[in-house]
């Protein structure tokens, strides 16, 4: 029996949870040329989503962009994305090959190669920027200007979806927001910011002083909702010829808190593990194999940070809610007022921890939390 539950970023034809309202809004937005931020923890969903609702534009024969931004390393890379991005996008809406390439005489500044790829046998588009130009920034302002003009010209409706876009903070060059936000703003096109760290994204777009600032509308993508969760586990188990009670969907659900990866990386694991019909120590013992294979990237999570960001990550994984400030906690977990304060910022801009709407912190990802108390 073939395992009906994914992992991947999910392809416009796998199964999908729900998300109805935001599909409909994405693409209503992108049908009246609106620039939106969607944002949510990271393997929520976004790509994902994006990806269908682009599908189903593109069948409305808008023509969609998508480029990926996450570890954007230099300004030669953000241009190197954003051109691959634009004739991927102009090849499906309207192939180059077919078509005599007539869109390549708007991108005079890429160089556009077609080869055979050896894995699928289907064609694929390789991108080089003209050599003449050596400034990265140049050459950013002159795919950005080369989409401008090609806009004003073809008059079709165009969505752009730049994905982990808060990721261009990274490449530590200034000038990159300005010069995006001076083009984007001119651009006839919808533009999709999505983003998993959410305090570096909504920064961009919330901050008097930065270009972006108000310059789109704001989407949060929150977790499934625990019924249409329990609908999709249960119908998934059955189309692949297993039982899945409701109850034991339900309990699937909660145990990793409606966080969308996880209820697939859940289910996926108790669909294996289960006979034919899933029990509820199916679930416990699938539960106890997906932390013990998560553990590799909460390891590398950890690698990644100082001993007193640590300290305070554990210290919130504890409590589950905590008032970082209060003299109870600090206490408690052996802190100082101004060792938290510097290690909170850097967890929160990574969104490995956030502020709930009462002022509490929390562990972002549930599971990432469990697997902390166990490790230490
Ligand atoms: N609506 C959904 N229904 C079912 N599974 C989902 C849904 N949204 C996300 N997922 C699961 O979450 C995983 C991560 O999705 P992805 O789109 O890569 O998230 P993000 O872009 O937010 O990091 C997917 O592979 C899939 O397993
Ligand atoms: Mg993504």
């Amino acid at each position: 029996m073939k395992n009906p539950f994914h992992t991947d970023t999910l392809e416009p034809d796998q199964p999908f949870c729900n998300r109805v309202a935001e599909l409909r809004e994405l693409a209503t937005h992108a049908r009246n040329g609106m620039n939106v931020v969607l944002f949510a923890p990271r393997r929520y969903g976004k790509t994902s989503l994006v990806t269908r609702v682009q599908h189903q534009l593109r069948k409305e024969g808008i023509c969609v962009i998508y480029a990926q931004f996450m570890r954007l390393v230099s300004v030669e890379d953000l241009v190197h994305r954003l051109a691959k991005g634009i004739m991927n996008g102009l090849h499906e809406h309207e192939s180059l090959l077919e078509k005599g390439k007539r869109w390549l005489g708007h991108f005079p500044s890429i160089q556009t190669s077609f080869t055979i790829d050896p894995a699928t046998g289907l064609p694929a588009i390789g991108v080089q920027m003209a050599t003449r130009q050596t400034d990265p920034m140049i050459a950013l302002e002159t795919v950005l200007e080369e989409v401008g003009k090609f806009l004003e010209k073809e008059n079709f409706q165009i969505c752009i979806a730049l994905d982990e876009f808060q990721d261009i903070v990274d490449i530590k060059e200034p000038r990159v927001e300005a010069l995006l936000r001076e083009h984007i703003q001119r651009h006839k096109a919808s533009y999709f910011f999505l983003g998993s760290r959410r305090r570096v994204l909504l920064d961009i777009f919330n901050n008097r002083g930065r270009p972006f600032y108000q310059s789109a509308t704001m989407m949060e993508l929150d977790a499934l909702p625990e019924n249409e969760g329990a609908d999709f586990i249960v119908s998934q188990f059955e189309l692949a010829g297993k039982q899945c009670p409701r109850n034991v969907a339900i309990e699937i659900v909660k145990k990793i808190e409606q966080y969308p990866y996880y209820l697939q990386a859940l289910a996926y694991r108790a669909f294996e593990l289960c006979e034919k019909k899933c029990l509820s120590n199916n679930v416990q013992e699938a539960y106890k194999s997906l932390i013990s294979n998560e553990r590799y990237g909460y390891q590398a999570i950890i690698q990644g940070i100082s001993a007193g960001q640590l300290k305070l990550l554990r210290a919130i994984a504890e409590e589950k809610q905590a008032s970082l400030t209060a003299n109870a906690f600090l206490q408690a977990h052996r802190l100082t007022l101004g060792g938290v304060q510097s290690a909170r910022k850097y967890l929160s801009e990574q969104d490995l921890i956030e502020k709930t709407n009462d002022g509490q912190w929390r562990i972002v990802d549930p599971v990432f939390r469990v697997w902390l108390l166990q490790a230490f």
